[in-house]
């Protein structure tokens, strides 16, 4: 029989916690793409790769840490979990947790997530509750609800959920052969920033290379990116009211904040702020010219390093591997605008093949 990738549990057992591993809960997540971006190397002098988690089962890297935080829970003989979310965490908790017989309640800013994300969450059975508030208000519900009633909390404040997303990196050095120079990535929440640079640290550290055959001689210079209208990290404050086209990362006090801030200092790295119109010029780029479909948060570290290159601040040559962390597909709406905001409607024809040949220009 071929060889099937067996999640990320079943690849990565050896760096992974046993209580994750007491009953595996899992949809065959990971082991996505490490796609070569001409295109995005071209425009920076460097030499860019792109992480795909919108390959994920759910669209999105969340299932990486969905999968270790389920099983944890499962293992525990829980019952129900809830999350806060933008929107990609719920799809992923929604899914987990049915695979394991488990009820899921999750907890969104009203009006504030894309129609993909809300449909997979209720599609999986979850237990939906919009909540008049932003991110940051469900996630503090979330908590408190875990700590006074039976439900377990699968946010990444859950520390099994960072353990799950730290593949990730692995999974790039295993590609590579070596770690990047720089790893960028948006910044929500900080869960993935963190989960990173733990993989990338922990891989550093292996005398004798990984069991894929790679050796990582040194770790990556973290770069993350949050959107202008939503960085804390960036300001240096809480933002109130948190604003962006990138709803997935519309945070305003994220959760792993000191984690993201060490992995930027200690990794010799950056957190930076992109515009929407940054955010929305890379996600097109990305589709038009690249071929590679994501949601316009995704589109975040992408605009970071055409920024940065903008200004000169990319070594030429150095090797980039950027996260694109959720599926196109999740919030479509963003494909069917120009730049200037018109919308883009596709011309209608007879079925006849003159009338098509002339329609698409052909003598
Ligand atoms: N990209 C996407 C597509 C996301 O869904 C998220 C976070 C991020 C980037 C940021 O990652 O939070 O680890 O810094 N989404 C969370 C959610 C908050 O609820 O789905 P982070």
């Amino acid at each position: 029989m071929a060889h099937q990738w067996r999640g990320v549990i079943a690849e990565y057992a050896e760096r992974l916690p046993a209580h994750v591993q007491e009953r595996v809960i899992t949809l065959g997540e990971g082991g996505t793409p490490l796609v070569p971006a001409p295109e995005l190397s071209r425009l920076t002098g460097a030499e860019v790769f792109l992480k795909v988690e919108g390959m994920n089962p759910t669209g999105s890297f969340k299932d990486r840490g969905m999968t270790t935080a389920i099983s944890a829970a499962a293992g525990r003989g829980a019952r129900a979990v809830v999350c806060a979310s933008t929107g990609n965490t719920s799809a992923s908790a929604a899914a987990y947790a049915t695979a394991a017989g488990m009820v899921c309640a999750v907890l969104v800013p009203d009006g504030k997530i894309a129609m993909g994300k809300l449909s997979q969450a209720i599609a999986h059975g979850a237990t939906l509750l919009q909540v008049d508030g932003n991110f940051d208000d469900c996630l503090v519900a979330a908590r408190k609800l875990a700590e006074s009633y039976p439900v377990e909390l699968v946010n990444s404040v859950n520390p099994d959920r960072i353990e799950g997303q730290k593949t990730g990196a692995f999974e790039v050095v295993d590609a590579l052969g070596d770690a990047p120079d720089i790893h960028v990535l948006p910044v929500g929440n900080a869960g993935n920033i963190t989960a990173y640079w733990r993989g990338y640290r922990e891989y550093a550290g292996l005398d004798h290379g990984t069991d894929h055959g790679a050796v990582a001689t040194h770790t990556p210079a973290m770069w993350g990116f949050q959107a202008a209208g939503a960085a804390p990290i960036v300001a240096g404050h809480p933002i109130t009211e948190p604003e962006t086209i990138a709803t997935a990362i519309r945070i305003g006090n994220p959760a792993s904040w000191a984690q993201a801030e060490r992995a930027r200092d200690v990794s010799g790295g950056l957190i930076e702020a992109v515009t929407d119109q940054q955010i929305l010029a890379a996600h097109r780029i990305l589709s038009s010219r690249v071929g590679v479909f994501v949601e316009p948060a995704s589109a975040a570290g992408v605009a970071g390093i055409l920024a940065l290159a903008e200004a000169g601040r990319v070594p030429a040559g150095t090797r980039i591997v950027v996260t694109v962390t959720g599926h196109g597909l999740k919030d479509p709406q963003w494909a069917l605008r120009t730049a200037d905001g018109a919308e883009i409607t596709p011309v209608r024809v007879q079925a006849d093949v003159l009338a098509i040949a002339d329609a698409l220009g052909l003598d």
